[in-house]
């Protein structure tokens, strides 16, 4: 099969690196890529919201299987259009992706469904917003509804900030229309879990439970990221607290898209609060978490391309998934400055240095080639450096080494990934 995978992350590459080695896969092109994927992809220079580019390129080359890695040509419908051409796509269509579009919505949805979530209030209205703020009790969390990249959500602990943070979001629409509307809800202290599970409309499959780190510092201090680091499975989580996800969270969903008639195929991730064994919905995605798939994907052992095929034609009732009995996990290198102003295009030297084996690998973001061929910095997110053991602290030293092997100058990244483990005892 011809295979063509959306996106440019290290969720991308991830995918890309695991279905190149899928025997069903007889030529894999990735657009846009980056200077890893190249590696086992051939990369298309085209952007990935020009729908019709993107269309001549598919007929052209007589794809069979799209995948798509990132939420905006997902919300933006890309497979219903796709579907109308009769090409098959992994990721769900335009209706579904709704579940991360917008937050007031899924709010919404989970109050309707008695899917336990943080008690909200949604506004469209400036004015009504800061009334309410004047009276209720702190910290709470601000969030834009729309897509902002993982930087429409702030935790606030003073009226002040709860002001500015509005005044942001509504009147100066710094995250333009993504802030029009905002929910305001209740802060929960607890323990984050990321449950992602491939859904085909009826059935489902969870993959392993994974943690990500969104906070930019270390201790989970300063803005949140796109996620600095993650991975799973959760060496410490009690057991049952994974069929209490299934049953308290996974299925009253599944059954409420049912129910809303809302078709959903594809990737349903699922954004948790552990607190003290009550779990509560913190958000919906409708594909890989990023990076939360890069762990993933290194301790799969099934086919990877399989899995999605099957996924897309309703057998999931007929799918196994098998996963390496180990730990994984990503340290994310990003450009120092993220998530907020960085330089680019710097020289990333020490890459050839390092040894990739089935227990370590580098997967790229924002990476590109420059001119005379090197590998150079161009996005926030840049690296995710990835090791494997059966060991989970041994997992984790290995990253590191790694990580300082590179001597990397103008990057940062956190020095306690994995630092939460234990506290899901
Ligand atoms: P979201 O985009 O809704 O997942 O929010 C981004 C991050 O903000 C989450 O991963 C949490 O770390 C944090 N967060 C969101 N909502 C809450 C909440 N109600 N209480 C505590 N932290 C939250
Ligand atoms: N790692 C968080 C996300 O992909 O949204």
């Amino acid at each position: 099969m011809k295979i063509l995978i959306l996106g440019s992350g290290g969720r991308e590459h991830a995918l890309s690196w695991a279905i190149s080695k899928s025997p069903l896969c007889k030529k894999l092109f990735c657009i846009p890529g980056n200077a890893g994927i190249k590696d086992v992809a051939e990369c298309i220079d085209i952007n990935i919201n020009n729908f019709n580019s993107i269309k001549q390129f598919i007929k052209k080359e007589k794809i069979d299987f799209v995948i798509v890695g990132p939420e905006d040509p997902l919300v933006n419908g890309i497979v219903d259009k796709l579907n109308k051409i009769k090409i098959k796509a992994f990721g769900p269509n335009k209706k579904a992706s709704i579940l991360e579009s917008s937050k007031s919505f899924t709010k919404d949805f989970c109050k309707k469904h008695n899917i336990p979530t943080a008690e909200y209030k949604k506004f469209k209205n400036f004015t009504n917003a800061i009334s309410y703020i004047q009276k209720i009790k702190y910290p709470i969390v601000i969030k834009a509804s729309g897509l902002a990249a993982g930087k429409g959500v702030f935790i606030v602990k003073k009226k002040l900030e709860a002001e500015k943070v509005l005044k942001n979001l509504m009147l100066k629409k710094n995250l333009g229309n993504s802030g029009k509307e905002v929910v305001i809800e209740d802060y929960l202290e607890g323990e984050e879990i990321s449950c992602l599970s491939l859904v085909d409309g009826k059935n489902y499959i969870p993959l392993l439970l994974s943690q990500d780190h969104k906070k930019i510092y270390e201790k989970d201090k300063g803005p949140n990221t796109g996620g600095m680091g993650a991975y799973c499975p959760l060496p410490y989580l009690k057991k049952n607290i994974t069929n209490k996800i299934k049953k308290e969270i996974i299925e009253p969903t599944i059954k409420a898209l049912d129910k809303e008639k809302i078709y959903f195929n594809g990737i349903l991730y699922a954004g948790l609060m552990l607190v003290k064994e009550k779990i509560y919905l913190i958000e919906y995605n409708v594909r890989f978490g990023d990076p939360e798939c890069q762990p993933l994907i290194f301790l799969l052992k099934s086919d990877l391309l399989k899995i999605l095929i099957n996924c897309v034609n309703k057998k999931l009732n007929k799918t196994i998934i098998k996963w390496k009995k180990e730990y994984a996990l990503t340290v994310v290198m990003v450009n120092k400055g993220y998530p907020g102003k960085y330089k680019k295009n710097n020289i990333i030297k020490n890459l050839n240095l390092i040894k990739e084996d089935m227990n370590t690998k580098i997967f790229h973001s924002g990476t590109s080639l420059d001119t005379k061929n090197n590998i150079i910095a161009t996005g926030g997110r840049v690296l995710s450096v990835t090791s494997k053991n059966k060991n989970f602290n041994i997992a984790k030293k290995k990253v590191y080494e790694v990580v300082r092997r590179l001597k990397w100058k103008n990057s940062f990244f956190r020095k306690d990934i994995g630092y939460r483990a234990k506290k899901l005892k």
